[in-house]
């Protein structure tokens, strides 16, 4: 297939060769497209991986995602918000381990509670922990919020479009106030036009989802100019509204190659971004992230979250280190990546030079 050879010679992939890369399906092309985005990622970014600390702030949720574990109402789900001692701790296990950058990650919640506890969380881990880069992924904020956090000393915002096509986008949400994908869409620019480092990202397998609809993604990541891209394969959990579509799946296996190959073929339209290789890959495939970083990702995110209160952040089913403590999970982490040829930098946030080209 020679046509391969020459979309990937091309300096600039339009839809339809976003659509001819994302079709292929024999390991030999695959591997050509892997092969394409590891050189890119070496000329450009270098083999270095970034490690960021996960902590699962709250599973409690006003939204009621249709594909999602803890959606407000899944009454299964044993509610919990992490005490003060538990997130310091978290932070202070990050820190010490050096892993760049720590992520505070929660369902959504609106409210001046939550916007106060967050302010407060970033204000002291930034004055106890000045190197430490914090990550907030606390959903659709306004911008005055996101502007407070910024000044609190938060410097990432990670906030995924889900899918960037709107029909679908409402076969995977509710129809309501709560999952306007208009919202979705206007959030994400205003965080643009602050000076966070944003990121993105959508599921891949979702019921419906065709390869036209992930190259629309791929060129919506593009279009935003996105500093850092999270996207992993999705996987059905049983209670869970989407369950019911578990027979119109694409079997595990493709979700999890489209998911390597979105990675490829964005790290070769976006050499310079971050691109995370998801905890999802892994929960499919043991050597999932490792395939990730092979594929074009260059930062992980272990789970730093408190072992016995993440057994309730479940989004999705068979979610991997589920039952292992903090260390082990790290030490499985740094274990499985560092046979692979790539370097994990550690004490070290990992700012994309695709940000510090456009702001420095
Ligand atoms: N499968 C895979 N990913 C999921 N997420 C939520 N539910 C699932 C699922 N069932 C992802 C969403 C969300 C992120 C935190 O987790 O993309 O933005
Ligand atoms: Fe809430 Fe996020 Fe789950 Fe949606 S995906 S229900 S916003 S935690």
């Amino acid at each position: 297939m020679s046509d391969i050879t020459t979309v990937l010679n091309k300096k600039y992939f339009d839809f339809n060769d976003i659509v001819t890369l994302l079709s292929i399906e024999d390991e030999i092309h695959m591997q050509k497209i892997f092969n394409k985005s590891l050189e890119v990622k070496t000329k450009t970014i270098g083999r270095n991986v970034y490690l960021r600390g996960l902590i699962e702030y709250s599973n409690i949720c006003r939204k009621n995602c249709l594909y999602c574990g803890i959606r407000k109402d899944n009454s299964n789900v044993n509610r919990y918000t992490l005490t003060h001692d538990e997130v310091m701790e978290a932070v202070r296990y990050t820190y010490k381990n050096g892993l760049g950058s720590i992520v505070i990650q929660s369902g959504e919640l609106l409210g001046k509670t939550f916007i106060d506890i967050i302010e407060e969380y970033v204000k002291e881990i930034h004055s106890t922990y000045p190197e430490l880069l914090i990550t907030l992924s606390c959903g659709e904020q306004s911008l005055e919020v996101y502007r407070r956090w910024y000044d609190a000393g938060a410097r990432r915002y990670l906030l995924r479009i889900e899918s960037s096509d709107k029909i679908l986008y409402y076969k995977i949400h509710p129809h309501d106030q709560y999952h306007s994908f208009e919202t979705r869409k206007k959030v994400l620019n205003d965080l643009r036009t602050t000076c966070y480092q944003v990121g993105t990202g959508v599921m891949i397998g979702l019921p419906d989802q065709t390869v036209e609809h992930l190259a629309k993604d791929l060129i919506f990541f593009r279009d935003l100019d996105v500093d850092m891209i999270g996207m992993g394969p999705f996987i059905e959990h049983s209670e869970t509204p989407l369950y019911d579509r578990r027979s119109d799946l694409w079997p595990l296996k493709k979700r999890f190659e489209k998911s390597l190959l979105m990675i490829a073929i964005l790290r070769i339209m976006m050499p310079t971004i971050n691109i995370a290789a998801s905890t999802a890959l892994a929960s499919i495939d043991s050597q999932g992230r490792q395939k990730g970083l092979l594929a074009g990702a260059n930062v992980v995110m272990p789970n730093v979250t408190p072992f016995y209160k993440k057994v309730n952040y479940r989004l999705y089913e068979n979610k991997p280190g589920l039952y292992l403590n903090e260390s082990q999970n790290l030490k499985t982490i740094h274990d499985g990546i560092k046979d692979y040829g790539e370097h994990i930098c550690y004490n070290d946030p990992g700012i994309p030079l695709h940000y510090k080209n456009n702001n420095f």
